[in-house]
């Protein structure tokens, strides 16, 4: 069965692919597909996005597609950046710059009130158009500053203080186990 991811992230790609590989499935992503429009994610909310994501796509190939729609809530801002976590610091934001304002708008919070969570919301909507979704949520605090290379977004200052290390310094085995796309509510 072929599965279409619907995303152009190659991180998320990668993740993905790692988390849910078995023999009989065979992933693309959006990659594959350079011809089809980008789908504006234009919602107030993650499962608005990757419902809209899953079906445009999904209608546009007549094939499954899998669309996660997911961001950082950081709970001293309310939230945010919750769904414009990708575009946090303008609209061609750098994975660099979001995390750069991140950490100058949370400057001299002490760690206690540095709490945050990754939110995933994941939609699998089939060319049947019977859709069905999940979410996931992971919890951590904002780090001082950023340390590690792996992963992609935020994950340099995200701190998990079971591991005492940011998500960009855990082994993407580790990050696939206890990350909101790993863990979801239908488990
Ligand atoms: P979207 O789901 O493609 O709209 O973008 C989600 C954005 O949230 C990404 O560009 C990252 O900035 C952030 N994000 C989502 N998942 C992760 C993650 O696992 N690690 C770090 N950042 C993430």
């Amino acid at each position: 069965m072929i599965l279409i991811l619907a995303t152009r992230n190659k991180g998320k790609v990668r993740e993905i692919e790692s988390a849910l590989a078995m023999p009989s499935l065979t992933f693309q992503s959006l990659n594959d597909f350079p011809d089809l429009p980008e789908v504006i994610e234009d919602g107030d909310s993650f499962l608005e996005n990757a419902l809209k994501k899953a079906r445009t796509v999904s209608e546009s190939l007549n094939l499954p597609v899998l669309a996660d729609d997911s961001g950082l809530e950081v709970d001293s801002l309310k939230g945010a950046p919750g769904v414009w976590s990708a575009r946090f610091s303008g609209p061609a934001a750098t994975d660099q710059q979001n995390n750069e304002k991140l950490l100058t708008l949370l400057q001299g919070l002490p760690e206690q009130k540095r709490t945050a969570r990754f939110v995933c919301i994941l939609v699998l909507y089939p060319p049947s158009g019977r859709w069905v979704r999940t979410e996931g949520t992971c919890q951590g605090r904002i780090a001082l500053s950023p340390e590690g290379d792996q992963g992609f977004g935020y994950d340099p200052v995200f701190y998990l203080p079971e591991f005492q290390k940011t998500m960009a310094q855990l082994p993407l085995e580790t990050k696939n186990r206890i990350s909101h796309r790993a863990i979801s509510d239908e488990d």
